[in-house]
């Protein structure tokens, strides 16, 4: 906001003032001329008194009508008992004519309506989805998401993944992945990969598969319930791809103490 709006604004609320307090003026001169013509006499005692009742009668009018709540919510005065009274009476006990208010039985029957539209649309008719049936729709739209997602081309952080993985043999490609299995890999799979906690990467016998895809995919997303982590969160794709390279190239390396086989033999 600018200088000169606010000073707009400033001039603006003055005008309002000013205006204000003219009619305020005027009224007060027209009062006082009027009064000067022809003053109004005081009242006499008798007059007051009168007026003292007008007024009580009236405070006692207003509090006889239903408040705006009570008529809102359609319920009856408690001054208004008497009248609600029905002939009959048991051991003092009498009741009452006064009848559940519609809005209440509008929304009771709305209710029951309500829960045998539901019954129908979820349990009878099969038309809308249930939760489970919610859940495996979302579980299915985002595996085809995911699909998409990890086919589209030109995607930097993806370019690759489980789907286009090839074996590379160079050279740079196993040293890479030679580094990164240090630390990270060693200690459940040994220093060569002859396995300790973690199965031998070095023979032809797999758990969870043996060609390229495999070996990325088991690295990606580990196997969490057997100790085996997914890399996917700490490590690139491409580190990935150069790790699956550099466990291949140990094929047949036959390290000192290898651990047995586990799994499946695979060519
Ligand atoms: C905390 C221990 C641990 C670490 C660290 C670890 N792994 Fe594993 N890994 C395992 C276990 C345990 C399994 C076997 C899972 C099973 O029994 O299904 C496994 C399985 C594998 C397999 C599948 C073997 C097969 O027979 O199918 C590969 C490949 C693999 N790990 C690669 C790696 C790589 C690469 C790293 C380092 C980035 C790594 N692991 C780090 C514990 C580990």
């Amino acid at each position: 906001m600018s200088y000169s709006d606010i000073l707009v604004i400033a001039m603006g609320l003055t005008a309002v003032m000013i205006l204000g307090v003219s009619i305020l003026m005027l009224k007060v001169i027209k009062f006082y001329v009027k009064e000067s013509v022809h003053p109004t006499p005081f009242p006499s005692p008798e007059e007051k008194a009168r007026q003292e009742i007008a007024l009580e009668q009236a405070l006692a009018l207003k509090r006889l009508k239903p408040s705006i709540w009570s008529k809102i919510m359609g319920l009856k005065p408690i001054s208004e008992e008497k009248d609600l009274v029905m002939e009959h009476e048991f051991d003092g006990i009498a009741e009452l004519n006064n009848p559940t208010p519609a809005w209440f039985m509008v929304l009771f029957y709305g209710t029951i309506f309500f829960a045998l539209v539901y019954m129908f649309n979820y349990e009878v008719l099969g038309w809308g989805q249930n939760q489970e049936q919610e859940y495996d729709t979302e579980i299915e739209q985002a595996a085809l998401a995911k699909e998409a997602f990890l086919l589209k081309p030109g995607n930097a952080k993806n370019a690759v993944n489980e789907n286009n993985i090839e074996q590379s043999k160079d050279e740079a490609v196993i040293k890479n992945g030679a580094a990164l299995f240090q630390n990270r890999c060693t200690p459940c799979h040994g220093e060569h990969g002859q396995g300790i906690v973690g199965p031998n990467l070095t023979d032809a016998y797999w758990l969870h598969g043996g060609t390229v895809k495999d070996i990325f995919k088991t690295i990606k997303y580990g196997v969490p319930e057997k100790g085996m982590i997914a890399w996917e969160k700490s490590l690139s794709a491409q580190q990935i791809a150069d790790l699956t390279n550099y466990i291949l190239s140990l094929q047949g390396s036959n390290p000192a103490g290898a651990k047995a086989p586990q799994g499946e033999k695979q060519p």
